[in-house]
């Protein structure tokens, strides 16, 4: 059997190979993932880019629970995380280790991840306190967007990238394992690497970080939009569509199902 990597194995990555991470959400494309990578994140992008939310702020636990079983089921050797969702860690630290210890124990994940707004740090100490790895997120946090009115890059004037490198000091002292930093000037990415004991893992953020993440759909091409930052490894969309244009010729002209995909009945 293969032991999974854990939370300390990503630790002790800091200033090393960079960590391979992707997102996932499904059991066969975790399966497809799980050699490559090293950490496999069940993102709550899961709202978007599968279930056609506008944003991630109407992802349920019911939703994290689920996807986070089927990403263990399908995967055998790399870490997995999971999002915890708006709405499920900032009404106190109770709240916050409950539905921390309901993900790890429903779904067998190694870890949760939250995003590190004002308030967070002090529950990441609750829960690291207890027993629960966690990771942290700071920069362009997508669960604060209602506040910010749009997906906005972090770190453009001084006092914003003194305040996204004092969130990731916090978070990093507060006892997460490692902090994923988002939608930030390479520079600041830099900053903050050098500042934290924990690897950094960025999207969007340069390659200055100690590792890498990007949302699985859109590196795959699956899902409509390219920001700068995403690099397409392939094209899924449009390898589906030619499938299923080519399937709807095949039905239409009768040359599907031929006789090979066709049962007969056995001759007397
Ligand atoms: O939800 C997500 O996919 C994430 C990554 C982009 C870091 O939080
Ligand atoms: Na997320």
């Amino acid at each position: 059997t293969v032991r999974r990597l854990a939370a300390p194995d990503i630790a002790a990555r800091k200033g090393g190979a960079p960590i391979v991470c992707l997102t996932a959400y499904t059991a066969p494309v975790a399966a497809a993932l799980d050699e490559a990578c090293d950490l496999l994140l069940v993102g709550d992008s899961v709202g978007m880019v599968v279930h056609g939310l506008p944003n991630t702020v109407g992802v349920t636990m019911e939703m994290m629970i689920l996807h986070g079983q089927a990403v263990m089921r399908g995967s055998r050797k790399a870490m997995v995380v999971v999002d915890m969702p708006f709405g499920a860690y900032e009404a106190s630290h109770e709240q916050a280790y409950a539905n921390a210890v309901r993900i790890m124990k429903e779904t067998g994940a190694q870890a949760v991840k939250v995003e590190s707004g004002p308030t967070v740090p002090e529950t990441i100490a609750y829960l690291t306190k207890r027993g629960v790895p966690v990771m942290g997120h700071v920069g362009l946090r997508p669960q604060a967007v209602l506040m910010e009115g749009g997906f906005k890059a972090k770190g453009r004037d001084e006092a914003e990238r003194a305040k996204v490198l004092e969130e990731a000091r916090l978070t990093a002292e507060a006892g997460a394992f490692a902090i994923v930093v988002e939608g930030v000037a390479e520079s600041l990415a830099r900053e903050v690497t050098e500042a934290v004991a924990v690897p950094t893992i960025g999207i969007g953020a340069s390659a200055g970080c100690d590792g890498q993440v990007l949302v699985v759909d859109d590196m795959l091409g699956l899902f409509d939009w390219t920001p700068k930052f995403v690099r397409r490894y392939a094209d899924l969309k449009g390898e589906i569509q030619r499938a299923a244009a080519q399937y709807a010729r095949d039905v239409r002209d009768r040359s599907f199902p031929g006789p090979a995909e066709t049962y007969y009945a056995k001759k007397a």
